[in-house]
């Protein structure tokens, strides 16, 4: 039996890639951010995870206009970092774990979530950038230490799934990691959000209280955003802050569970975007 270690959120700007090539990282703009992950990283090195389930969203790579699924499950042996025009060496390619991904696609299907299955996919900042937060070793030894299962939320084109279905879905993929016959350690990341807006009259939105709210009541209140519809969660927390679906999704992963706060950090901006990071764990 799979054994589900717990979830860290995560939000995702592709200047952090820049900022990680040019070693950034004591830079006064950089270093509150940057820190922020060094109890996730020891965390990690005491719940020692083989496999993550990473929900992100696709920022136009695999999936454009003209063909956008709701939901998508990565189930390839390796999943090619792409170039994203920054400029910065390619981050090494993560190893798919190709058995849990088919037992997550039977699942999700089984409970009715009509997914798009991609057994070829390239992959952006969104799953790359937590990877090398998270383990930094990864890329000087040229091999990640887990195996990932890429689970893609569009928030590119609306209409997006609301709230209350991406719980959904967490929890879902919950019955699949706990029915899946494998005793390796499961983690679940989310990246995406939290408030940002890149376009539009309101181009460099942030909203502070909001983000405090929402990340706070993913600790003991986990539906409260599901009050929200999606058209009332871009007004809160901009076009691009719709991302925060992924950590909806994280949360309805651990569910029901007592969960405890490991960590928790919040820094704006970077880039235009407000920053979180939570990491729970099943208490
Ligand atoms: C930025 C944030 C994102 O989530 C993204 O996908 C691209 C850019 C930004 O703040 O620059
Ligand atoms: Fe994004």
């Amino acid at each position: 039996m799979a054994h589900l270690i717990g979830s860290i959120s995560t939000s995702h700007v592709p200047a952090i890639g820049g900022a990680l090539a040019r070693q950034k990282q004591q830079d006064p703009y950089w270093k509150p951010f940057f820190d922020a992950y060094d109890q996730a990283r020891d965390w990690l090195a005491q719940t020692r995870p083989d496999v993550v389930v990473i929900l992100h969203n696709d920022h136009g790579l695999n999936f454009f206009l003209d063909k956008m699924p709701t939901f998508s499950v990565g189930a390839a042996p390796s999943y090619q970092t792409a170039d994203e025009g920054w400029g910065i060496p390619a981050l090494v390619e993560p190893r798919g774990c190709v058995d849990l991904s088919w037992h997550i696609v039977e699942t999700l299907v089984a409970d009715e979530f009509d997914i798009t299955t991609c057994q070829e996919a390239l992959i952006d900042h969104a799953v790359s950038l937590p990877l090398a937060l998270l383990w930094p070793e990864g890329q000087q030894s040229g091999a990640w230490p887990v195996e990932i299962v890429p689970v893609c939320i569009n928030t590119v084109l609306a209409p997006y799934p609301s709230a209350s279905r991406c719980y959904r879905l967490g929890q879902s993929l919950r019955r699949a990691i706990e029915s899946w016959d494998d005793d390796r350690r499961v983690l679940v990341i989310a990246s995406g959000g939290l408030s940002h807006q890149l376009d539009g009259e309101r181009a460099g939105f942030i909203n502070k209280p909001f983000d405090l709210q929402f990340m706070g009541s993913l600790v003991d209140d986990p539906t409260w955003i599901t009050q929200y519809s999606n058209e009332e969660l871009v007004e809160l927390a901009g076009t691009q802050g719709i991302e925060l679906l992924m950590w909806v999704a994280a949360r309805g992963v651990l569910d029901d569970m007592p969960v405890r706060k490991r960590h928790a950090h919040y820094h704006v901006p970077i880039s235009n975007t407000a920053t979180g990071l939570l990491v729970l764990e099943p208490a």
